[in-house]
């Protein structure tokens, strides 16, 4: 698989930084932030050769919110959907960077690697960006429960991405026992990083709204308000008995809230686990 350059995936950060700032600070669900949000991942996308579909949240969603981003890549069996998502919209009191700038830069920055290196595909890759998520995981729920039941059980695995670059941090996989977590975990054993299951986020993102569904999931995390342990600061670093990310949630979630570090471990796991599932020849380093 490559090795995505993380200099490029803080560029998109940049972007949306600009683009809170230039709409009252933040990137909320049912504001301009959002809405250009989209816009600026659509484009690039499009520009790259995806297929890209904007998908209105008719229902569940917030009054007023902007809709779902779904990109496809063209090749690939399509009864084996490996599907990559991460929410795009934030809280309204600040610009949510690592909540979630992190996930979404991360995922464009995966999308537009593989169409640059345009590979032979086995299985289909489809990636989301969803709204509404701080509002109760609603534009992925929306999303799911779209879907025919034939086009849900062609998903094999759907991987979620919420706040990979937080300052004090951990490594944690969902559901990191699991079959679809394998890649995942392979290529945090193979840094050493001794990841753990993200506890914190059971049930706080969307891959919950797949996993109502039996569809397998899993994921990368670094944390959110919960404290970092003495035990973990002895193997991650860090400040032990502070929270993993400090501006949860708050207007200090900038770009200079990232740890570019566990931001580059977790867009190259990202990029590992893809080309594994779905690219002709697997992972090995092209
Ligand atoms: N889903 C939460 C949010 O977007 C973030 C979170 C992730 C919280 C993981 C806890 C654990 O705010
Ligand atoms: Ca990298
Ligand atoms: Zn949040
Ligand atoms: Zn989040
Ligand atoms: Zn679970």
């Amino acid at each position: 698989a490559p090795d995505i350059d993380v200099a490029k995936v803080r560029a998109h950060l940049s972007q949306f930084q600009t683009i809170a700032t230039n709409n009252g600070g933040n990137r909320r669900s049912t504001g301009q932030g959002y809405r250009d949000s989209v816009a600026y991942v659509k484009g690039k996308l499009q520009a790259a050769g995806y297929t890209v579909t904007e998908q209105p949240c008719t229902s569940g969603c917030s009054s007023g919110a902007g809709p779902n981003l779904i990109a496809e890549w063209p090749g690939g069996n399509a009864s084996n959907v490996y599907m990559f998502g991460a929410h795009l919209d934030g809280v309204s009191a600040g610009p949510g960077i690592n909540d979630n700038g992190s996930g979404s830069a991360a995922l464009l920055e995966t999308a537009l690697t593989l169409a640059a290196q345009n590979p032979t595909m086995t299985n289909k890759v489809r990636f989301g960006w969803w709204t509404d998520e701080e509002q109760g995981l609603n534009g992925s729920d929306f999303y799911v429960r779209s879907l025919s039941s034939a086009q849900r059980s062609a998903i094999k695995a759907y991987y979620n991405f919420d706040m990979i670059a937080s300052t004090n941090g951990g490594y944690f996989i969902n559901h990191i026992t699991s079959s679809a977590a394998a890649p995942m975990k392979e290529y945090w054993d193979s840094l050493n990083l001794q990841p753990e299951e993200n506890r914190e986020g059971a049930g706080r993102s969307d891959d919950y709204s797949f996993e109502q569904y039996s569809i397998p999931t899993s994921g990368y995390a670094m944390g959110a308000s919960a404290r970092k342990t003495s035990a973990q600061q002895a193997k991650w670093g860090g400040t032990a008995n502070a929270a993993y990310d400090g501006c949860y949630h708050s207007s200090c979630d900038t770009t200079s809230n990232i740890n570019a570090t566990g931001l580059d471990r977790s867009v190259d796991g990202i990029a590992h686990t893809l080309w594994k599932v779905a690219v002709s020849g697997g992972a090995p380093t092209t």
